[in-house]
């Protein structure tokens, strides 16, 4: 089998993104681009993945970690500059390499195995993965010769009117012979209107030297867009979306709305589970099946179970279990397990606690640093004192426990199971299980009070 190896080009600076964060490192639903660019390379199955990063880059390696090698551009001289850089990982190797820019996001893993495979049916020395675009501004012109072969590439800045006019763009992705890639990328030079070296010259290097130049086109041209400011970042991220929501639709969820469904990259949803419109899934966020996302909900990074009722609520680092619901309005902070058959209401926020099997907790009420047991009942308005201004304090609920309204419970505290806390209660005292605790003052009923403050004044 023929040896497979991919560059990444990802040292620009990415100027037209006017931003302190790397270019590349820009994430589009959820994952930076050149993540992107790097799974699909690998899904591909590379023999080696060697991207090239610029000073001030490691972000970049930090982000893709043990996924590729590394080399590093120092001086960003241009796009044939970045792929010498890699030079001393593969110049001896034997194989097929491909070259993929750290700005196209879309691309994906079957145009990769496409072009290698037209690049290896065709023999060529490279072959240019090409599209047509409507309005081609910004990208390299693909120029062909009277035999509709490819003749060169020509930048922009480069082109003359009539080349300009040309639609057949560049996508910044090629296939070449390894050998003869780093054969001809010695003798790209930099007289042009930018003073850099330009990859696609590689193509009109190898062509002069009568190697076989191929093109192969791409079927779908809005994988070709290459992001190199913010409006074409966001074009990408639309792009990116419909992708994704196609594919969870084709798995079995249903979106009433996927224009304005937001599910980042690595997310995982279960069949027969309904997104509702504006919802929005981000990070390693996991769904189980026939669950409920209603409405304005917000996920990040959790695990929903089957069977699961969201509504119009706010779920961050937080694990909820089958058949559990929580909302409207209501907020899920780090660290919080619900458990199965949990019943959270509205206007309810918890953080750092576990909540056993079929407790519930309707209504206006913080919950944090706390464990609940099963089959619990939390009054509206209870709340979970656990901060003296200094420091956290635990709190436990036991089994069939009943708070009643309004409740302050002021940690450390242990309320143990089959108890019953008075409503307006303020425990700062462990209550034994089977106990009434009630820490209100009395009420004192003044009979005529009325009447006679009136006469008084
Ligand atoms: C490049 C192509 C253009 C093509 C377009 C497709 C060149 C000269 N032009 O233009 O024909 O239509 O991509 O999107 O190649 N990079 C480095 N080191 C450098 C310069 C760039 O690593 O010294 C990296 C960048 O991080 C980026 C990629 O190479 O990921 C492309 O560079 P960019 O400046 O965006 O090239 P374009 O002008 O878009
Ligand atoms: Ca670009």
């Amino acid at each position: 089998m023929t040896k497979r190896f991919a560059i990444v080009l990802a040292a620009g600076q990415g100027t037209r993104m006017k931003s302190k964060l790397y270019k590349v490192m820009h994430p589009v639903m959820g994952k930076p681009m050149v993540g992107h660019v790097v799974d699909q390379a690998m899904a591909a199955k590379m023999d080696k993945i060697v991207t090239v990063t610029g000073v001030g880059a490691e972000t970049v390696q930090d982000y893709l970690g043990d996924k590729s090698d590394y080399v590093l551009q120092e001086e960003q001289l241009g796009t044939a500059h970045a792929v010498e850089q890699a030079a001393p990982l593969l110049k001896h190797e034997e194989g097929t390499t491909i070259v993929i820019c750290g700005d196209t996001p879309l691309l994906t893993m079957e145009t990769l195995e496409a072009l290698m495979a037209h690049h290896e049916e065709t023999g060529a020395k490279g072959t240019v993965l090409t599209a047509h675009a409507d309005n081609p501004f910004g990208y390299g012109r693909v120029i062909r010769a009277t035999d509709e072969s490819v003749a060169k590439i020509v930048e922009e800045k480069d082109a003359s009117a009539t080349e300009r006019a040309v639609k057949e763009i560049n996508t910044g992705t090629y296939c070449f012979d390894n050998k003869a890639l780093f054969e001809a990328i010695e003798k790209v030079d930099n007289n042009n209107s930018q003073g850099e070296y330009y990859l696609p010259d590689v193509i009109e290097i190898l062509k002069n030297n009568n190697e076989l130049v191929s093109a192969y086109q791409l079927p779908n041209k809005e994988e070709a867009l290459g992001v190199n400011d913010r409006v074409a970042l966001a074009e990408a991220a639309t792009l990116m979306k419909r992708r994704i929501n196609e594919k969870h639709m084709r798995n079995g969820v249903t979106m009433v709305d996927p224009a304005n469904t937001y599910i980042e990259s690595d997310v995982v949803i279960g069949q027969d589970t309904v997104i509702e419109p504006g919802v929005y899934l981000k990070g390693q966020t996991v769904i189980g099946e026939d669950s409920m996302i209603g409405a304005h909900s917000v996920i990040v990074d959790s695990e929903i179970g089957d069977k699961v009722t969201v509504t119009s609520s706010t779920i961050e680092s937080a694990v909820m279990g089958n058949e559990s619901n929580i909302g409207p309005n209501s907020h899920l902070r780090a660290d919080t397990v619900i458990k199965e058959h949990v019943h959270i209401g509205n206007f309810v926020e918890i953080k750092k606690a576990t909540i056993g099997n079929y407790t519930k907790i309707g209504h206006l009420t913080y919950v944090g640093d706390a464990t609940l047991g099963e089959h619990i009942n939390l009054g509206c308005g209870t709340v979970f004192v656990n901060y003296n201004g200094k420091e956290k304090n635990h709190i436990h609920v036991g089994d069939h426990a009943f708070i009643g309204c309004n409740a302050n419970l002021i940690a450390p505290v242990t309320i143990e199971e089959n108890t019953f806390v008075a409503a307006g209660s303020t425990i700062t005292d462990n209550v034994p299980a089977d106990s009434l605790a009630i820490a209100r003052s009395r009420q004192t009923i003044k009979e005529g009070y009325v009447n006679k403050k009136a006469q008084k004044d």
